[in-house]
């Protein structure tokens, strides 16, 4: 027998900091899935690995803000989104976490081993430092005045009010997001990868691979054009790996307070995983071939966003390290947008796969996004498609198939298979279809190409249904029993078939056909190869009969659908509030606001919005129009403190002067007139 291939199959590690949207989902864990899944039942050794990134500032952030320890957030997060995953059908042979402890001794030796090979440089500059605190601030930890719009809250890399990217030394007044005060520069050491050295190496190795998809290449290249830069590759952080004592020590560093960045070590916890899988197989060393042996091919799938790290870093480190193999493929998936707009996760514009689940089934969800899949460019979520792809094509054309031949069987065969005479052109037909689904399904897969695979075996569902209409069993019982028989036989083998070549992409439906069949075991064990043998013996007896997807009604979708809407509407009127043009604080302090007193008013002959006002401003009595009539009666108006534009030029409104003019509020076509809280005195300013 061959040596059997291979396969080091791995999805980015998610941050512990929040549930699984569906972005997440299509873009780095269900191709990793639906290719795993793949590769078993193509009897390839494959390991598939995950796991939850458990440290890094965004997590200390969220701990902050909710007054708990950075453990306490990653507990809660590892949990939903194990438990989100397992129910979603994802298949990982293990999942891990970053915090654990084979992790961290993981990625400290190999942390060492770079070491002691000389990879690093070590810098020594000047960082942002709290006093208070005693301790490095991150950009994030770093708060001030945005130098663009005046936003008193930036963060030190972005302002949230006008999206300007900053660094910390942009900031006007900058303080520390946790004790406010005024970080001081202090001198640190970190150690860099030299990224720049490694850039020949990168190169001639990724000219390797002319087959990787070209949106993933063209990333890469232009990385290299701009040429790769040393990154800092510790921090000053009280949260994440702490670096080896010895190494800092050999340097001549304080090791106190400081970590490695978490991008060093959240890919290695792809090995650290790796190895805690082993440990619980009763056989440690077991991770070394997938990760040591040189025909092991590893293959990261992530999210556009990760390129540079699983495409240069990730392999320089490796190549660094030399006991590794390098990537074989890094399938990047683009962005998906959710009903025509971008997902934004701060406003609550996803939809959350915890959620989802609540709802429907997983095997629908998993259809919508392979078959839709952002590959090579972004892709949309909408309701409505989603409801479509689950009634015309799951219900109508895979279910109704599976349905209508195992109801015929059952009613007129007493659930057994019937035999199979001869077969004629059409029933070849089927046969070669099966065949041809089958390696056409595997090929598109082998490439990476879902949206094709997934399609290529509906395709096969679709002419099984084309078949059964055009054999007419509901004829051919009666006038040729054997032809009948012989469809029927076909078709049950067809849908044993589907049972196989869907399981990667619904894993859940598959094995549902595979129990009203009674096929021992799971299909999950079968051969893919095999898929097109026609296993059925005559005679085998069917199981209970159940309906693989009911509808899903307008109404459940237009819940769905409405909550975003009013998601993207509220975006909407914030963005329009954020986008005005804002003025400084002296052009603001131009307008002379005062409170003034009422003292007579009375209607304009004429004129049925306007009122003639007498006002007392302290040292002055002034006349103004106002077009309240509507809202309010003269007699309402005396005595009532009111506040006034006092600098506002004079005009003449249907021939009677007017200096002023006084604020009230609108509503809903109301006027509400603006006075002060407790009767101010007339003439004070206000401000
Ligand atoms: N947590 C990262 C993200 O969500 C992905 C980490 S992938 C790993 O973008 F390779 F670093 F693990
Ligand atoms: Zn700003």
């Amino acid at each position: 027998m061959p040596k059997k291939e291979r396969y080091m199959i791995t999805s980015a590690l998610p941050y512990a900091n929040g549930p699984i949207h569906l972005g997440h989902l299509a873009g780095a864990y269900l191709p990793g899935d639906i290719f795993a899944r793949y590769c078993r039942l193509k009897q390839r050794d494959t390991l598939f690995i995950c796991g939850s990134d458990e440290h890094g500032v965004p997590i200390m952030l969220r701990a902050r803000a909710e007054g708990v320890t950075p453990q306490e957030i990653v507990d809660r997060f590892h949990t939903i989104i194990e438990k989100s995953f397992r129910e979603v059908g994802m298949s990982f042979d293990y999942y891990g976490r970053t915090s654990s402890p084979v992790h961290h001794q993981t990625s400290q030796e190999f942390f060492h081993t770079l070491a002691e090979k000389g990879v690093f440089v070590l810098k020594t500059d000047q960082q942002l430092y709290d006093p208070q605190a005693k301790m490095f601030l991150a950009d994030r930890f770093i708060r001030g005045t945005c130098p663009v719009c005046s936003y008193e809250d930036a963060y030190g890399d972005q302002c949230e009010r006008c999206g300007a990217s900053l660094s910390p030394a942009d900031l006007i007044n900058p303080r520390s997001a946790i004790t406010n005060a005024a970080p001081v520069l202090k001198e640190t050491t970190h150690w860099y990868l030299p990224l720049a050295d490694f850039q020949p190496r990168l190169q001639e190795w990724i000219a390797g691979h002319p087959e990787w998809r070209s949106n993933v290449l063209g990333q890469i290249q232009s990385w290299f054009k701009d040429g790769l830069k040393d990154r800092a590759v510790t921090r000053d952080l009280p949260w994440g790996v702490p670096l080896p004592e010895d190494v800092a020590k050999k340097a001549g560093v304080d090791a106190a307070g400081k970590v490695l960045y978490v991008w060093f070590d959240a890919p290695i916890g792809y090995i650290s995983a790796t190895k805690e899988w082993a440990m619980e197989q009763g056989d440690p060393d077991s991770w070394k071939p997938y990760w040591q042996d040189k025909d092991s091919k590893l293959i990261h799938f992530i999210g556009k966003d990760n390129i540079v790290f699983h495409c240069l870093i990730f392999p320089a480190m490796l190549m660094a390290h030399g006991d590794y193999v390098l990537p074989e493929n890094v399938p990047s998936n683009e962005f998906l947008n959710l009903e025509g707009n971008k997902l934004s996760t701060s406003r609550n514009y996803a939809v959350w796969l915890d959620e989802y689940l609540g709802k429907f089934e997983p095997d629908s969800l998993r259809y919508a996004l392979a078959i839709n899949m952002p590959e090579t460019r972004d892709a949309d979520f909408s309701w409505q498609e989603f409801q479509a792809r689950h009634n015309n094509e799951l219900a109508d054309i895979l279910g109704n198939f599976v349905n209508r031949v195992f109801t015929f069987i059952e009613k007129y065969f007493n659930g057994t298979i019937p035999p199979r005479g001869a077969v004629d052109d059409l029933d070849r037909e089927l046969i070669a279809a099966i065949a041809a689904a089958r390696d056409g399904v595997g090929e598109a897969l082998d490439q990476f190409q879902f949206k094709e695979a997934i399609k290529r075996m509906m395709d096969l569902a679709r002419f099984a249904n084309k078949y059964f209409n055009d054999k007419e069993p509901w004829k051919t019982r009666k006038a040729a029993p054997e032809t009948c028989a012989s469809t029927l036989n076909l078709c049950a083998q067809t849908a044993c078939a589907l049972a196989v070549l869907m399981n990667p992409f619904l894993p859940f439906t598959s094995r549902k056909i595979w129990k009203m069949l009674q096929l021992a075991g799971e299909p999950e064990q079968a051969f893919w190869d095999e898929a097109a043998i026609l296993p059925l013996a005559a005679g085998h007896q069917l199981g209970r009969l159940e309906i693989l997807f009911q509808k899903i009604e307008d109404k459940v979708i237009q819940a769905e659908a409405e909550r975003l809407r009013a998601v993207q509407e509220q975006m909407k009127k914030e963005k329009a509030l954020s986008s005005q043009e804002l003025i400084t604080i002296d052009e603001f302090r131009r307008i002379d606001l005062r409170t003034a007193r009422v003292t007579a008013a009375e209607a304009i002959p004429g004129a049925k919005k306007l009122l003639k006002l007498q006002i007392d401003l302290g040292s002055e009595k002034r006349q103004l129009v106002a077009g309240v009539a509507e809202h309010y009666k003269p007699e309402d108006l005396v005595n009532k403190t009111i506040i006034v534009v006092a600098n506002l030029q004079p005009a003449t409104i249907r021939g009677i002067e007017s200096r002023g003019m006084l604020l009230a509020a609108e509503s809903e076509g109301r006027l509400i007139l603006l006075t002060t809280e407790q009767g101010a005195p007339p003439g004070k300013k206000v401000s």
